[in-house]
């Protein structure tokens, strides 16, 4: 199910706790097709876990979470939900990218290797196919000459890039970010950003977690401020930066800039 008003991802009240510790208190949020939205807060606030509960790799304890319409990782019958089989919940992820910190590409894959890997596996694509498709897209990330090379042989920005054709390749119709500059050295983060800047032009819909203020401030069309598993404040990334509301958020952007 998919219409222009629906929004690419919802949030709805989303609790997840790990054993006792309440990790997310009931997050609210929204992200418009072909939106970017950035979402930062201190370390523990629940960034990540949010993110993975986005695509499934956590079960949500309530709330519910869509995407593009559809309910993630449950089907409802009646009043009641019941959680996916894994193999449902795989095929719901397919069309969500995910990239990481740490790059996690296939060792002993060349770069091309690895973005040709899940449309041959998952998508059954024919290998000629996946190859052309995973050349151009190594192209648009600028490493049209390194399909050949492995990750040991990439820097990390060249390895973070190829991360992001590989999730590219599967098109996505949203992809996730959870601080994919926070690893690379520091000039290596702008070819890193540049990338995710052209995809966010070329219309896809993101979801990033970041600490980069320039980008947010420039790219994402709303900055949500996450604390203690709550969402504190969101808005437009520039009213945000010039002018929180909230003391926490005042707090944090004045330790972070
Ligand atoms: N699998 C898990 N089991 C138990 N606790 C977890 C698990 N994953 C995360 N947590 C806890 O949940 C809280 C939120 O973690 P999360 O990784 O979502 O924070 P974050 O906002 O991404 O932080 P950071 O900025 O450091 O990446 C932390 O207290 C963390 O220890
Ligand atoms: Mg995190």
């Amino acid at each position: 199910m998919s219409d222009a008003d629906t929004p690419m991802v919802l949030a709805d009240k989303v609790c997840k706790s790990f054993g006792s510790l309440e990790v997310l208190k009931g997050i609210t949020l929204e992200v418009g097709r072909g939106e970017v939205a950035c979402l930062i807060g201190p370390s523990g606030s629940g960034k990540s876990t949010f993110l993975r509960c986005v695509n499934h790799l956590e079960v949500v304890n309530a709330g519910r979470l869509y995407v593009d319409g559809d309910l993630i990782g449950y089907r409802e019958k009646g009043d009641k939900l019941y959680e996916m089989s894994p193999k449902d919940a795989a095929k719901q992820r397919r069309d969500i990218g995910m990239v990481f910190q740490h790059f996690n590409l296939f060792p002993h894959r060349t770069a091309l290797g690895n973005v040709i890997e899940a449309p041959i596996q998952v998508k059954k694509q024919n290998k000629r196919e996946a190859t052309q498709r995973a050349r151009s897209l190594l192209d648009r990330v600028g490493l049209a000459d390194k399909a050949d090379t492995y990750p040991a042989q990439l820097s990390g920005g060249q390895q973070q890039r190829v991360a992001i054709a590989r999730a590219l390749a599967m098109e996505p119709k949203l992809m996730l970010f959870d601080e994919p500059t926070s690893a690379l050295d520091p000039e290596l983060v702008g070819e890193v950003l540049n990338v995710m800047r052209e995809l966010a032009a070329s219309g896809m819909t993101m979801l990033v977690v970041t600490h980069e203020m320039g980008f947010a401030r420039e790219v994402a069309d709303q900055l949500v401020f996450m604390d203690g598993g709550v969402v504190v404040e969101k808005g437009d990334p520039r009213e945000v930066l010039a002018n929180p509301q909230h003391e926490r958020t005042q707090s944090f952007l004045s330790k972070l800039l």
